[in-house]
């Protein structure tokens, strides 16, 4: 297993690029089974996730072309409807093929994602939607069998009880070819969801109130193709702005909205951090010694995103003061506190919450990486400390962040990838 060495304390000054979302493309891609046509996507990350989803789509019979930024998906016929145990435990969201399958092919074989680091990851919402539609659910040795009725999923009223972001594709993608109307309430406003939102309505897709927490869908006969270009990685943008303020630097996130960030931007102003956007661009910069503890709350969007809790709490551990942490959507999302505190931070965990007091020093150390974000956290500290790091299991960043190693280095970063024994 790979692992990458950080030499900090290093100053981040440059400009990045940022990716397309993770976030987005692996739905985006799940949306091509709803057609016969081609659906071509643009500004596609190169990540491992993306390659295992390609292989799920692949193994349903889905042609898929790719080549630098872009992928172009045609679901012509679908001789296999089953998404298969050793797919789908590689990567959760392969879940996201259940209501494409149903709604287009009446039925679908999806391997119960299983839960992994973080939590524990239950379906039962994305069950509960596809079952308003009409579609009948059975559970049988680690599978979801389901079946669509006779004439297809029928429109109906899906009111989630809480926020979830894929159960919320599953149901928008089903909907859209669902005869009649439906209407979700309570529907995620991730950036991501948004932008699948979209894409379906290139497509052809009727929905109304894109961007409201209720969506009204009249479902279609067919969809035809589109091209689509992915919405970019608000996660990836605010880990590197994190890893520019914690090292004191100054660093232009390129091709990034500050809307994608929701409340992420204004915790991190109250954190002393400066953002401005410069065009189509936001300028990072923190000046040594500016950052001062804030708390934070995770919350679905608008709120402050728990995929960047990890690195909010990096960030905390260099800040004047004390912060306040709380994890309210996943269970088991402090995974990275015990490797931050081998690197000298000072972190109270107590229930969903963490006290972090801001310290003057962190020390390199050989840490693990446990989960993608986790990781992504450990970089941050890494970045900041006094020395060399080392992350093991850095297989978990390449999920998530493409050409990091490249990207930080291009800022003055001095990090580079050791290939395992
Ligand atoms: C998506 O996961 C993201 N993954 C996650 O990012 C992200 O952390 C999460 O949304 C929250 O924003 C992708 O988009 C591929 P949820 P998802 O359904 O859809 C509970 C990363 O690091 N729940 O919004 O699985 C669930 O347990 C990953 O890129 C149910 O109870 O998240 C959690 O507590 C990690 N029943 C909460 O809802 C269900 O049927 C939110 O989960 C579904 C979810």
């Amino acid at each position: 297993m790979d692992s990458i060495r950080i030499t900090g304390a290093a100053v981040l000054e440059g400009e990045i690029p940022v990716s397309g979302a993770k976030n987005a493309t692996l739905p985006l891609m799940a949306a091509s089974l709803l057609t016969a046509d081609t659906l071509e996507l643009t500004n596609v990350p190169r990540l491992r996730d993306i390659g295992t989803l390609i292989k799920v789509l692949e193994q349903h019979g889905v042609t898929v072309e790719t080549e630098t930024g872009a992928i172009r998906m045609t679901a012509r016929d679908i001789p296999n409807t089953t998404a298969p145990y050793d797919l789908v435990r590689q990567m959760r969201a392969s879940i996201l093929v259940l209501g494409p399958l149903i709604a287009r092919y009446g039925n679908a074989v999806v391997s119960l994602p299983g839960g992994c680091a973080i939590g524990s990851r239950p379906v039962d919402l994305h069950l509960m939607a596809l079952e308003v539609l009409g579609a009948k659910i059975d559970l049988g040795r680690g599978y979801i069998h389901a079946r669509a009725p006779e004439g297809g999923l029928t429109g109906g009223k899906i009111i989630f009880p809480k926020v979830s972001v894929g159960a919320s594709e599953n149901a928008l993608m089903a909907a859209s070819l669902a005869r009649g109307t439906t209407i979700i309430e309570n529907i995620a406003l991730e950036p991501e969801v948004i932008d699948l939102a979209n894409c379906l309505t290139a497509m052809g897709a009727r929905i109304a109130g894109i961007g409201s927490e209720r969506l009204v869908i009249e479902g279609v006969d067919a969809l035809h193709g589109a091209t689509h270009s992915v919405v970019a990685d608000r996660i990836e943008a605010g880990t590197y702005a994190m890893a520019a303020a914690v090292t004191g630097g100054s660093v232009l996130l390129r091709n990034v909205r500050e809307d994608l960030f929701g409340a992420g931007a204004t915790v991190l102003r109250k954190a002393g951090i400066t953002m401005e956007e410069r065009g189509a661009d936001i300028h990072i910069s923190c000046a040594a010694g500016e950052l001062t503890g804030v708390d934070m709350i995770t919350d679905p969007f608008p709120g402050f995103p728990t995929d960047l809790q990890a690195q909010f709490m990096a960030l905390m551990t260099k800040a004047r003061g004390a912060s306040m942490i709380t994890e309210t959507i996943f269970e088991n999302r402090y995974m990275h506190v015990p490797e931050l505190r081998r690197m000298g931070a000072n972190i109270n965990l107590n229930g969903s919450s963490a006290l972090v007091r801001g310290v003057d020093t962190l020390y390199g150390a050989e840490v693990m990486a446990t989960d993608l974000r986790a990781s992504s956290s450990l970089v941050i500290a890494a970045l900041a400390a006094d020395g060399d790091t080392t992350i093991n299991r850095v297989y978990h960043l390449d999920r998530g962040y493409e050409r990091l190693v490249e990207k930080l280095s291009a800022c003055g970063a001095r990090v580079e990838r050791i290939p395992g024994q």
